[in-house]
């Protein structure tokens, strides 16, 4: 198996010699040398501890296999090879962005996800027209975000999140035309949230949440055509209202205005026809709660943490995806409405809770026992004073259970050595296959509870990256603040019934899989929402595939 794999991987490499050698002439095909001199710029201005760039001084970038550097397959008109993509994705990178990244002019994907990287944002990078992914998360960048971002028209998708990111959201932001991913929360962005970004016409995700932001909340985001979520948490919009034309935002799947010093009270959102995630809490919300209901496909509802009066709407009642209906901490007072929870059952993956506590709820219309795997949640009420409701009257916690699986497989262990492993979910036992290990993150699901819809992720996943249900195998999940929920994916190859099994995957197709993740290919989900690739590890018999990766990309 070891020398079958090494002959595919020196098949391989020779055909993209011979496709530079012969067919071209591998010195008519050279990277133009702006774009050569801009990347060694790059590099010097790059701290690589792990020498992980260390080929970058050799020969040319784009037939010399620079780890990191996807190219275009052709000569382009000015007869030189131009790089397409900059993939740096968690390599432990410090040091700061280069301005000549600006000279890298055709490039679509720049990629520096998950390093150290200090300094500000090159305002050069508003000069690659070209560009569609910006992803820099998870660095310790500085500075403010330059207005000549905004001016880049191809630009899909801007991930800044989790860095150290300061001053206020530009508003030449307004023209990013074709832009539908907003990603900038955890960061310190001020000031007020710019009107003028009500007129981008394709943004579907806008999380700014964890920032500094202030001001009021523009009443003209509602008219945003295509916005599915707004994520703005932890931000200080202090003294200000839930506009109340959010309610006329047909398409919104999710609002999520945790703790955001918001006042006055809460909307009718019983016109937003697909409303799936409702988060309100720890605001100075008054009123009562609207008694319209809200939309169908509503799994979380959370009032928790504001100056709530009145009743439970018993138009709550009849929703049938509920997973959490979260109103601690208000001045709720009356009757607690039993048929919330008496026309739903629930299967042994679900689960549905209700927690009402600390409030004035002086009744509960009935005390009989609930249906399996509902909770309901009523200390600090003056029912609790009362002997048949005790039983509600408890301390409680809902965190879900990472549920690791750990069943066995009755296989031969010596027969399937690491990094290779016993595929849990082939259709056949002990089918022996080298995964790809893919950590992932859901960074703003519109559920509550992962598990009843475990299944659903693994078909939508599976479909959007063309594998077969069977070939992943979600190991592992687990939830973490936000709510995001991050896990990990084992991706195995076919299992060919022949018995041609080659027990990994092909270099093509592992490139095809990182490119889904990387190049964001996998579409998006109106339940999963937005998600992103935290570490592609290329192990044991894939370590070549990287440099291949980087050598003969087809455009
Ligand atoms: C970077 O280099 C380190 C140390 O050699 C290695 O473990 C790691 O896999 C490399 N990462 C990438 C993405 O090439
Ligand atoms: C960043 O640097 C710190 C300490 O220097 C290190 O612990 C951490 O692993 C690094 N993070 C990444 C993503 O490289
Ligand atoms: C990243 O580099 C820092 C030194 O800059 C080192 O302390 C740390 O262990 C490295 N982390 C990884 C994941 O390589
Ligand atoms: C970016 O474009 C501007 C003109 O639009 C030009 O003046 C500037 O030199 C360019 N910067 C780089 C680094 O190419
Ligand atoms: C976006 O569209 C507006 C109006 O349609 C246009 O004026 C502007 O130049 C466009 N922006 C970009 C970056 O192409
Ligand atoms: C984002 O910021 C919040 C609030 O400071 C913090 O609780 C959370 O852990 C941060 N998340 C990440 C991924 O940094
Ligand atoms: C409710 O969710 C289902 C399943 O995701 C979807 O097909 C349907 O269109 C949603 N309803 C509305 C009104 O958005
Ligand atoms: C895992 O093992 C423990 C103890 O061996 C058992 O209690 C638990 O039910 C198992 N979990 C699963 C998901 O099989
Ligand atoms: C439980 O219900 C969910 C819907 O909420 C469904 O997707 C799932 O398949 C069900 N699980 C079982 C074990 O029936
Ligand atoms: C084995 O089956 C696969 C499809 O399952 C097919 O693509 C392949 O050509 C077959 N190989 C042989 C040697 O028959
Ligand atoms: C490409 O680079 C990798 C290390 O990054 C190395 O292992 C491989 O041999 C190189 N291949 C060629 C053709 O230079
Ligand atoms: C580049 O890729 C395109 C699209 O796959 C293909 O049609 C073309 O033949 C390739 N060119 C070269 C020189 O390999």
């Amino acid at each position: 198996m070891c020398s079958s794999k090494a002959w595919n991987y020196v098949t391989v490499l020779l055909l993209c010699l011979s496709w530079s050698s012969f067919l071209l002439g591998a010195d008519d095909r050279i990277t133009d040398p702006v774009e050569v001199t801009a990347l060694r710029a790059i590099k010097k201005s790059l701290v690589d501890v792990n020498k992980n760039l260390s080929n970058w001084d050799r020969g040319d970038p784009c037939t010399s296999n620079w780890t990191g550097i996807l190219c275009y397959n052709r000569t382009l008109e000015d007869g030189y090879l131009h790089v397409i993509e900059l993939q740096l994705l968690n390599m432990n990178l410090s040091g700061t962005l280069s301005p000549e990244l600006g000279r890298l002019s055709k490039m679509t994907i720049l990629d520096f996800m998950w390093n150290n990287i200090t300094g500000s944002i090159p305002k050069e990078i508003g000069n690659i027209t070209t560009l569609e992914l910006l992803l820099l998360n998870g660095n310790k960048l500085i500075g403010s975000l330059p207005d000549e971002l905004g001016y880049l028209p191809n630009l899909n998708r801007i991930q800044i999140d989790q860095n150290h990111i300061s001053g206020p959201l530009p508003k030449s932001f307004a023209f990013l035309n074709k832009t539908k991913h907003f990603h900038m929360n955890n960061n310190s962005i001020s000031g007020q949230i710019p009107p003028e970004l009500a007129r981008l016409p394709s943004l579907v995700h806008l999380l700014l949440d964890n920032n500094n932001l202030s001001g009021y909340l523009p009443p003209e985001l509602s008219q945003m055509p295509s916005l599915l979520i707004i994520q703005l948490d932890n931000n200080n919009f202090e003294g200000t209202t839930i506009p109340s034309s959010y309610s006329n935002m047909s398409k919104l799947l999710k609002l999520s205005l945790r703790n955001c010093s918001l006042q006055g009270p809460i909307p009718d959102l019983s016109t937003i026809p697909g409303l799936g995630y409702l988060d309100l809490s720890s605001n100075q919300l008054n009123g009562s709660i609207p008694g319209n209901g809200l939309s169908l496909n509503i799994t979380t509802i959370n009032l928790s943490n504001n100056n709530l009066v009145g009743p439970i709407p018993s138009t709550f009642s009849d929703l049938p995806l509920l997973q959490n209906l979260l109103i601690a901490n208000n001045s709720l007072n009356g009757s607690v409405p039993a048929t919330l929870w008496q026309g739903r059952t629930l299967n042994a993956t679900e689960r549905l809770i209700f927690d009402f506590e600390n409030n004035q709820l002086s009744n509960i219309s009935d005390t009989s026992a609930l249906p399996q795997n509902v909770s309901v949640w009523l200390k600090g009420n003056p029912l609790c004073s009362n002997t048949n409701a005790v039983q509600f009257c408890g301390s409680q916690s809902d965190t879900e259970i990472n549920q690791r699986s750990n069943s066995t497989l009755d296989c031969p262990p010596q027969s399937c050595p690491v990094p290779y492993e016993y595929s849990r979910t082939s259709p056949v036992r002990c089918f022996c296959a080298a995964p790809l290990l893919v950590r992932y993150r859901l960074k703003s699901p519109g559920i509550s509870y992962f598990l009843p819809y475990k299944k659903t992720f693994e078909e939508y996943l599976t479909s959007g990256l063309e594998l077969q249900l069977y070939q992943l195998d979600l190991d592992d999940f687990e939830w973490e603040k936000g709510p995001r929920l991050k896990m990990y994916l084992k991706l195995f190859p076919v299992y060919q019934a022949n018995n041609t099994n080659t027990n990994v995957f092909n270099d093509s197709e592992v490139r095809r899989i990182r490119s889904m993740f990387t190049g964001w290919g996998i579409p998006d989900s109106d339940i999963f929402g937005p998600y992103e690739l935290l570490e592609f590890d290329l192990l044991g018999p894939y370590q070549h595939g990287l440099s291949l990766n980087f050598n003969c990309y087809i455009v």
